[in-house]
């Protein structure tokens, strides 16, 4: 077997990508190592929704020149939103790159290397065909028990900040039928947990109308063996009564909404191109706290898009304060040339933005504490993932909510589902006991 090293950057989607390209790598005679030295290939599936992405790969792409160097056989891809950004610009800036394959080609990874083992030479195909979807490609899945299964792909929504749509293209939905059998057969491979992807989960079917999320949802909940379903991410503009009635009436699907709200005021949303007001997202979660009051909620913040002022900055801390979300990622803008906001005037001052960012994670961080104290002593249905990175004894699993366990390991073994009693509740983990 060849040896093949793929690295991947960015979200969910980039990892299930990945899967594919793993899974088409298998069938020319590659198999998949964790160390670039001493590969054959190496790919890098990209990243680029901010700048500090991107520098992450440009600084491997510098690495790997001189892996090339020590064994000109080595075959380098980028593959991924950079690689569909930035095209031949990639190979023009670092020659050592052989092919540069767009996020619309995963399907042609195969042909692409083969080509490549065969000619050398470079190959850039960075179309965005707008009507391909990767179905039928081999997936080989990362985890044992746990599989993701894009549901579609590409994003309509252009926030202002955003290069996803640009790099993605437009939203293209798979077809029912074909989520569920790529579900049960992930079932029948043992998988019992399926997280559903798409940039807007909450939109899927609006192109073929076949059927719309709250229905896939419902299907994919009824497949037989299924154990934990979970989907993201999820558009507050798009998240319908229907969709909430299904969750709540699910066997299997989790309580956890990752709802990005982005910022906490009308004039910033507006500015970043979001559609929904304050007022209608807290009436949003108003109904999804009603309707499934364990739910766990999860967000994105950025911090520092143009224009933000103090003011518009204390109404966000007003707002979380109000929503109190279980836990957010916190993010600083990035300008991404091309997007409406990258040429916006009023560019707020780095210095400004960080300070901003700590004192959200700080507000953020008290408020997830507050929330996990409320876990203490409750006892929850744990899947159990494996060690934990830095003890072997002590052993993670996640909540239904998608919270982090850590519990001292027995005889668990990877995939089962356990009750654990949180005993020591803190900002990102619950630690707790087997009961
Ligand atoms: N489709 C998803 C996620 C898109 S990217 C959604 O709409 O929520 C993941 C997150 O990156 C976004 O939610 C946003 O918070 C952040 N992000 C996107 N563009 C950014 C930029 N230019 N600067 C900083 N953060 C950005
Ligand atoms: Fe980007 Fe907005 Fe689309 Fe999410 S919904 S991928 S933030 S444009
Ligand atoms: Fe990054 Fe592309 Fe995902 S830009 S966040 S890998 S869709």
């Amino acid at each position: 077997m060849k040896k093949a090293f793929i690295g991947v950057y960015g979200c969910q989607m980039n990892i299930s990508d990945a899967e594919r390209m793993e899974g088409q790598l298998k069938t020319i005679g590659y198999e998949r190592v964790e160390e670039m030295e001493g590969a054959d290939l190496i790919l890098l599936n990209t990243c680029c929704v901010r700048e500090t992405a991107e520098d992450k790969v440009y600084g491997k792409i510098g690495e790997i020149k001189h892996l090339k160097r020590a064994n000109p056989d080595l075959i380098f891809g980028i593959t991924g939103c950079m690689a569909q950004k930035e095209s031949d610009g990639l190979i023009k800036r670092a020659p050592h790159i052989d092919f540069v394959l767009g996020t619309n080609k995963v399907h042609e990874l195969t042909h692409v290397v083969q080509e490549i083992e065969r000619e050398r030479g470079h190959i850039v195909d960075t179309q965005l065909g707008e009507t391909e979807l990767p179905d039928d490609v081999p997936v080989a899945r990362g985890g044992k028990f746990s599989a993701w299964v894009p549901i579609m792909y590409g994003c309509n929504n252009f926030c202002t900040y955003c290069i996803v749509p640009y790099v993605r293209g437009r939203e293209r939905s798979r077809l029912p039928e074909d989520v569920v059998n790529e579900v049960r057969e992930a079932v029948a491979q043992g998988y019992t947990e399926v997280t559903l992807l798409g940039q807007n989960v909450n939109s899927y079917g609006k192109d073929h109308k076949l059927a719309d999320f709250a229905d896939l949802l419902k299907m994919v909940d009824e497949v037989p063996g299924i154990k934990r379903v979970r989907f993201m991410t999820s558009h507050p503009k798009d998240l319908s009564d229907k969709v909430i009635a299904v969750i709540r009436d699910g066997k299997h699907i989790c309580e956890h909404i990752h709802l990005p709200v982005q910022y906490g005021s009308n004039k910033i949303l507006k500015a970043m191109n979001r559609v929904y007001t304050v007022e209608s997202y807290k009436d949003l979660v108003r109904r999804i706290r009603q309707e499934i009051p364990n739910a766990a909620l999860t967000t994105d913040l950025i911090v520092g898009f143009p224009g933000e002022t103090d003011e518009d900055f204390a109404e966000m801390l007003a707002f979380l304060k109000e929503i109190r979300y279980d836990s957010a990622y916190t993010f600083i803008y990035s300008k991404r040339s091309g997007t409406p906001a990258a040429t916006m005037e009023n560019q707020v001052d780095d210095k400004v933005k960080h300070e901003r960012l700590e004192q959200l994670m700080a507000l953020q961080n008290e408020i997830s504490f507050e929330i996990n104290q409320g876990l203490k002593d409750k006892v929850l249905e744990v899947m159990v993932e494996g060690p934990s990175k830095n003890d072997a004894a002590i052993w993670n699993g996640r909540t239904r909510t998608n919270k982090i366990v850590l519990f001292e390991h027995k005889d668990e073994q990877e995939g089962d589902f356990i009750n654990i009693k949180i005993t020591h509740p803190q900002t990102w983990v619950l630690k707790g006991e087997r009961v």
